[in-house]
């Protein structure tokens, strides 16, 4: 998989070593508490990522993507790309960036350039965003990049002993291309 470069990022498969930068801001449980994968070590995010198959496309795998600022060569954030279905034609994208990070763009940057990088490079048929609806910042970065809101859905993920509501927002290849 090809390196994805915009204005002030570049955006690579995980490797093992970045384990301790993503641990950096994914052991802040607060500021992801909406957050599926709450790893307890860098170990835990080091075996990850050691695990992942580095062919992409592979069904049901979360592939670990590191968001790089590239002028300071500093890792601030991830993404998690899931390709869903038995097709493969779907993904499921997700980010978490740095609290130091935020409020700059980089993630706005980042998804926009990997959403381009699965329709035009992978042919992807359609890309979904699954969101807790109390998690505003992460729904109006997904509104932001001009995905529908396809349906709320009561109580159907189950989060750390609670069952709550999810939201589905999705974007199609056809409607992304063609704006
Ligand atoms: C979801 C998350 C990545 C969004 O981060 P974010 O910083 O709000 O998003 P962006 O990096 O795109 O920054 C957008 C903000 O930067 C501002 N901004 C500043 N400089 C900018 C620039 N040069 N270009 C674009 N926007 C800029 C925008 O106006 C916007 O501010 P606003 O939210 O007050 O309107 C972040 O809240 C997070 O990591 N949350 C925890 C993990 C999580 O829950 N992830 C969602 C799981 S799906």
């Amino acid at each position: 998989m090809k390196t994805i470069k915009t204005a002030r990022l570049i955006i690579r498969l995980a490797i093992p070593d970045d384990a301790e930068g993503i641990y950096s801001y994914r052991s802040d449980f607060i500021e992801n508490k909406y957050q599926g994968w709450h790893p307890d070590s860098v170990d835990e995010i080091r075996d990850y990522i050691h695990n992942m198959p580095q062919t992409m496309d592979v069904a049901d795998i979360c592939f670990q993507f590191v968001i790089i600022l590239a002028d300071e060569n500093q890792l601030i954030g991830d993404m998690g790309i899931i390709f869903t279905n038995h097709d493969k034609m779907q993904a499921e994208i997700g980010c978490t960036l740095h609290k130091k990070f935020q409020g700059k763009g980089y993630a706005t940057e980042g998804l926009k350039a990997m959403v381009d990088f699965l329709f035009k490079a992978h042919n992807k048929h359609r890309i979904i965003a699954s969101i807790d609806p109390r998690n505003k910042a992460s729904i109006q970065l997904i509104e932001r990049l001009g995905f529908r809101k396809e349906g709320h859905f009561r109580e159907s993920y189950y989060l750390r002993g609670e069952w709550v509501d999810d939201i589905i927002y999705a974007m199609l290849k056809k409607e992304w291309v063609d704006n």
